[in-house]
């Protein structure tokens, strides 16, 4: 049997009628760039993250760079993140001119641990960026009041946790209603994912939203006319017309993702060598990834690749210990919880798409290599 790590094929077939007929529709009107599919793509998504504001960019990566170029950094002036995420959550903290701080995970949820994040604030501290890894929110609630109280802004990646949200005080919040500003990903990987690269933002704050408008058009609002330097990060308007198309199914395939996570959790149970994810009671988790923790992690991984299996690494090493970040002068050890997620760390295959046939196979395989 093979089980690839992703099917997006396979969701192609089971929706092309829908998406199809809307790509052509942008075809034929010929408005390739900030055409009227882009605007309501984004009322969508500030509805669906219950914020006011959403503007579209080029990618996941834009939605995290326009922000932190917003807080017009200063050689010198530091932004606090976690070590353990995808490399464009302290690459761009880099390119907007600052200097990333990274403080270490919670060993339970792999997410920035707030505690960690207070003891790390300094004078030069200029904004935090905790990231919803793997589709499970950070502790909002523990770091809101840590970053209000040094006047911190908070920027939300939330590039793997398109509607995933998080139960604080009674109440469900949503990823990308409690930051400043949120960034999110529309690679087509991603729970809702483009047919190519895609980004939004969203804030409530109605002046940031003018101005991440500006940046993301080359810092203007009227044409020819410059209030700042910023860049061209539009999205297509094809990619809008697929993300409309494929909006309606979001939250069924991240309820099949649970369900899919579920079923795994309970068929590896009691397997000492694997720990399966630590959902927080107060999360609701739209499982981008189904992570494990495992022993003999790179012999696991062979094995399940002998067996038609598809899983990865995210991710091998951390960032605080990446070749480009060495002048910041980190040493092995330095984040130790960090540092042990990149070495036991697998995701499995978790798609909608997967039938109880090859979720059964997986987990026969893995307690297979065990036995
Ligand atoms: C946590 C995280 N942040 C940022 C990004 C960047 O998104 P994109 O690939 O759309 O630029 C990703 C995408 O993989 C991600 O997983």
């Amino acid at each position: 049997m093979n089980v690839p790590l992703l099917d997006l094929v396979a969701q192609y077939r089971a929706i092309k009628d829908s998406v199809l007929p809307a790509v052509q529709a942008v075809v034929e009107s010929q408005q390739f760039v900030m055409g009227p599919a882009v605007a309501q793509l984004e009322r969508e998504i500030a509805r669906l993250a219950r914020a006011q504001h959403a503007i579209a960019c080029a990618s996941g990566t834009d939605a995290l760079l326009l922000p932190l170029k917003a807080v017009q950094l200063r050689p010198g002036d530091e932004v606090i993140t976690t070590p353990f995420t995808f490399f464009a959550t302290a690459g761009t903290i880099h390119n907007a001119g600052g200097t990333p701080v990274f403080v270490d995970i919670e060993p339970e949820t792999f997410n920035l641990d707030p505690t960690r994040v207070a003891a790390a604030i300094t004078p030069r501290t200029r904004a935090v960026v905790p990231v919803h890894l793997y589709g499970q929110m950070v502790a909002m609630e523990r770091l809101l009041p840590i970053a209000a109280a040094s006047g911190l802004p908070i920027i939300e990646d939330a590039a793997q946790a398109i509607g995933a949200r998080r139960r604080v005080d009674g109440q469900w919040r949503m990823a990308g209603e409690l930051g400043w500003v949120t960034g999110f990903s529309f690679f087509p990987s991603k729970n809702l994912g483009a047919w190519g690269d895609g980004g939004m933002m969203v804030t409530s704050d109605e002046r940031l939203a003018e101005r991440l408008r500006k940046l993301r058009l080359h810092g203007g609002a009227k044409q020819y006319h410059h209030d700042e330097v910023g860049t061209n990060s539009r999205l297509d308007t094809l990619q809008a017309a697929v993300l409309l198309a494929k909006l309606p199914y979001l939250a069924a395939w991240s309820a099949r993702r649970r369900e899919h996570a579920a079923y795994y959790t309970q068929g590896l149970a009691g397997l000492t060598p694997v720990m399966t994810p630590a959902v927080d009671s107060c999360n609701e988790h739209i499982f981008h990834q189904y992570t494990v923790r495992v022993e003999r992690r790179d012999a696991l991984q062979a094995h399940l690749k002998s067996k038609g299996i598809g899983t990865a690494i995210y991710y091998p090493v951390p960032l605080h210990l990446q070749n480009c970040f060495s002048e910041l002068g980190y040493k092995r050890g330095a984040l130790p919880e960090a540092e042990r997620a990149a070495a036991e760390v697998l995701s499995l295959p978790v798609y909608p798409e997967l039938s109880g046939e090859q979720l059964d196979y997986v987990i026969d395989a893995i307690r297979g290599f065990y036995r």
